[in-house]
């Protein structure tokens, strides 16, 4: 499955990906991109050989139809939301039907948006975790594909509860891209489903 990635900051979800499944198990990034061009992730992208690209409009249809068109050209199947800050909409949603998929630092549908760990930390949770999900128009809305959760009672740091939870998304998303690649993520019944026999890979 062909890959793009876009990420709007540091990039170590992309990393992950670029590190674990890139280039295996059927799965080639081809085109990594960012509505930042100051983002660690488009140099992360240049280092392992891969197109990247920022997209500086500040109108949201337009970077979206640049967006969608350079994703398109490079022949993406599979868009990948790795720390990307921006809403999507729903003309770029309709060029990757249910192929969409975000990562997300909490256990949805619980603190969506943006400063979900910070959310989480100051209404006092003792369970923390990751999402990844399919998306939709919605701010972290769609159907939920695989969740990971790590307890962390007692927890009053952001920064502490985040750099404990990265290495939960590293994995969890690698898991999703290789799923799908092999086929085996359904989206049934508005629900987005990893066949049983690898729910735990
Ligand atoms: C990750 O924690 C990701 O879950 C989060 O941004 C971070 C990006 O880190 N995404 C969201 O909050 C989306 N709502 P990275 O740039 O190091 O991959």
């Amino acid at each position: 499955v062909r890959v793009g990635v876009l990420a709007s900051g540091e990039g170590s979800n992309l990393q992950a990906i670029l590190d674990r499944v890139h280039g295996g198990d059927g799965v080639e990034v081809v085109a990594v991109g960012s509505d930042k061009p100051q983002a660690r992730a488009l140099g992360r992208a240049r280092a392992a050989d891969v197109p990247a690209r920022a997209f500086e409009q500040s109108d949201r249809r337009a970077r979206d139809a640049a967006m969608a068109g350079w994703l398109t050209d490079a022949g993406v199947e599979l868009v990948v939301l790795a720390g990307y800050m921006q809403l999507l909409g729903a003309d770029f949603l309709a060029r990757f039907p249910r192929r969409v998929i975000n990562v997300h630092p909490a256990l949805l549908p619980a603190f969506p948006g943006i400063g979900a760990v910070e959310q989480a930390v100051a209404h006092g949770a003792q369970v923390f975790g990751v999402t990844v999900h399919c998306v939709d128009e919605g701010i972290d809305t769609g159907p939920i594909i695989v969740q990971r959760a790590l307890e962390l009672p007692g927890a009053t740091d952001a920064a502490t509860v985040r750099a404990a939870l990265r290495p939960l998304e590293h994995d969890l998303l690698c898991h999703v891209v290789r799923a799908i690649a092999r086929g085996d993520v359904e989206l049934a019944g508005g629900r987005c489903i990893v066949r049983p026999d690898d729910a735990a890979g």
